[in-house]
């Protein structure tokens, strides 16, 4: 299996521990670091839907409390056809931790898409830009 077909895998496993009861919508997420290290994270609704956290975000905050800034690859699941990609948030705190991310959408039947954060989130707002 290689590095990315595990990252699949992982992706898909932490999926079936999301919490979400009120969108019904599964999202499972697995990235690796530069120093080859891997965090998952899946979605964790609340009652108060607002406060919902998506897996994204989920997987970005454990490696960052591990010490790992610097984000290679991501593989997000869904059940979505075709695969669906992060939000725009997600996007957002992604590119606060990554240069050429690699992005790796795919489903539970096994389609894959492929796309950098470059192409999902062109010109993002990075600190550099701050005076
Ligand atoms: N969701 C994610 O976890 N990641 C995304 O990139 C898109 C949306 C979650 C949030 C919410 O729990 C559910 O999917 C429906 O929007």
């Amino acid at each position: 299996m290689t590095r990315d077909e595990e990252l699949i895998r992982l992706a898909l496993v932490a999926r079936a521990l999301a919490y979400a009861p009120y969108s019904g919508y599964q999202v499972g997420a697995a990235l690796r670091t530069r120093d080859g290290r891997v965090f998952t994270g899946a979605n964790v609704e609340n009652a108060s839907y607002g406060l919902s956290v998506c897996a994204e975000r989920g997987a970005v905050i454990a490696a960052v409390l591990a010490g790992a800034r610097d984000i290679a690859a991501i593989a997000v699941a869904t059940a979505s056809s075709p695969p669906a990609g992060p939000c725009g948030m997600c996007r957002q705190t992604l590119a606060e931790f990554s240069r050429d991310l690699a992005i790796t959408m795919v489903n539970d039947r096994g389609e894959v898409a492929h796309a950098t954060i470059d192409e999902l989130l062109p010109r993002a707002f990075r600190g550099d830009a701050l005076p």
